[in-house]
């Protein structure tokens, strides 16, 4: 019963880094070609997105790169945010705000240390509807044995206080990487979802020990881990059971389901090869070109390609309430599996006014390897 081709409706992303200057020239543009249509982008730029009027100018750049895509826009939490500022970006269509804990990862220096100092700007996001992305990990701490094998872990209380302190905002675990968080969010309420990448349903600690271009933070984890975020994305497994007493089998959701909590962010990250090649790997991973190639050849080696539509295409719209432009809306893509070796390019060249930049190339996900799948309309 294997099938050869796949048509969706275009993606959601709901966690991308497009950056700035050449770099974010040479990607934004790759948004459509990896099959996404609507992106929602964090503000760890240098410096960060910290107000509306920043983020409607990157928003601005970014639409002029690729007008196909509909973008939502983030806020970088930080003492400089007000509550005045929060009802003024809920105004402008701002969708949410993104914490980082300080230091844990890019352009996170000026990062969260204490989270109840901004219970006043969380109850004003609760009040405006806008969501807080949580990148849910705590710095390194030797006295305490935190390392990055367990600091997403030992996030979750935090994610929990602050759930439990604020039961209707809406909250989103970023990048989850652990089978405790997957855990916590389906045990936690209506109101706090998880996005999920398309490397940490691939990758473990021994695919990025060593190997530069497979570092991210948080950091892929144990076997066990991988198999909590597989089996959250491939849930619902009943309704195989059910579906024989359906009479006329609907083409909607409630066949194929996953878990709606759980979604798409890619958290796709650029770095030139060079800050990742070095003694001090940057950390990221960069799948925006092929998000959805790579996302049918894994859900079809988990066997569950019927669940890729709800997990990439619905899920997270549905939680945040947001949707395409309407010009949009009924855009799809076709997948279909490759009958000769398709391989991941080696590298993307990063470009300033067609001449080679001195940022050199960005090293895709998977980079030379064979891709069973590819967008074919
Ligand atoms: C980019 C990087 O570090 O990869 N910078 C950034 O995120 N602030 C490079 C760039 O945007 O040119
Ligand atoms: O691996 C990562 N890279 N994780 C993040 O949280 C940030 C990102 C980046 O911006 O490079
Ligand atoms: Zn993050
Ligand atoms: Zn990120």
């Amino acid at each position: 019963m294997s099938q050869d081709t796949i048509t969706l409706p275009a993606a959601a992303d709901f966690h991308l880094h497009l950056r700035q200057g050449e770099m974010m020239r040479m990607v934004t543009p790759m948004v459509s070609k990896g099959g996404v249509s609507l992106a929602y982008i964090m503000p760890n730029l240098s410096p960060p997105i910290s107000n509306t009027d920043q983020a409607l100018a990157y928003k601005k750049e970014l639409e002029q790169l690729a007008p196909n895509v509909t973008f939502y826009m983030t806020l970088y939490l930080s003492p400089q945010l007000t509550i005045e500022e929060i009802r003024k970006a809920s105004k402008a269509g701002i969708a949410g705000v993104k914490s980082y804990p300080r230091g844990v990862t890019t352009n996170s220096d000026g990062g969260i240390e204490n989270y109840e100092v901004y219970y006043p700007i969380f109850k004003a996001m609760e009040e405006e509807g806008m969501v807080l992305n949580l990148h849910g990990e705590i710095p390194s701490d030797a006295e305490s044995d935190i390392c990055v094998m367990n600091a997403e872990e030992r996030f979750l209380p935090q994610l929990e206080k602050l759930h439990n302190a604020f039961p209707k905002l809406k909250i989103v675990l970023e990048h989850a990487t652990s089978k405790a968080a997957v855990e916590l969010v389906k045990r936690l309420g209506d109101t706090v979802g998880c996005t999920i990448t398309v490397h940490h349903l691939q990758l473990i600690v021994d695919d990025w020990a060593g190997q530069p271009h497979h570092f991210c933070k948080p950091v892929a984890k144990y076997p066990h881990d991988r198999s909590a975020l597989q089996e959250v994305v491939s849930s619902g497994k009943l309704t195989v059971f059910y579906a024989r007493f359906i009479l006329v089998k609907p083409s909607n959701l409630s066949l194929r389901t996953g878990h709606p909590r759980f979604f798409l962010g890619t958290d796709s990250a650029p770095h030139p090869r060079g800050t990742k090649e070095t003694s001090c790997a940057h950390a990221g991973v960069f799948t925006t070109p092929l998000v959805l190639p790579y996302l049918a050849q894994i859900f079809d080696s988990l066997g569950c390609l019927d669940k890729l539509e709800n997990f990439a295409c619905h899920f997270g719209k549905a939680f945040y309430g947001l949707s395409q432009k309407p010009e949009f809306e009924n855009a799809t893509v076709t997948l279909a599996r490759t009958s000769s070796e398709l391989v991941v390019p080696n590298e993307f060249h990063i470009s300033q006014d067609g001449q080679p930049s001195s940022l050199g190339t960005v090293v895709p996900f998977w980079a030379g390897k064979p891709l069973g799948w590819q967008i074919v309309k």
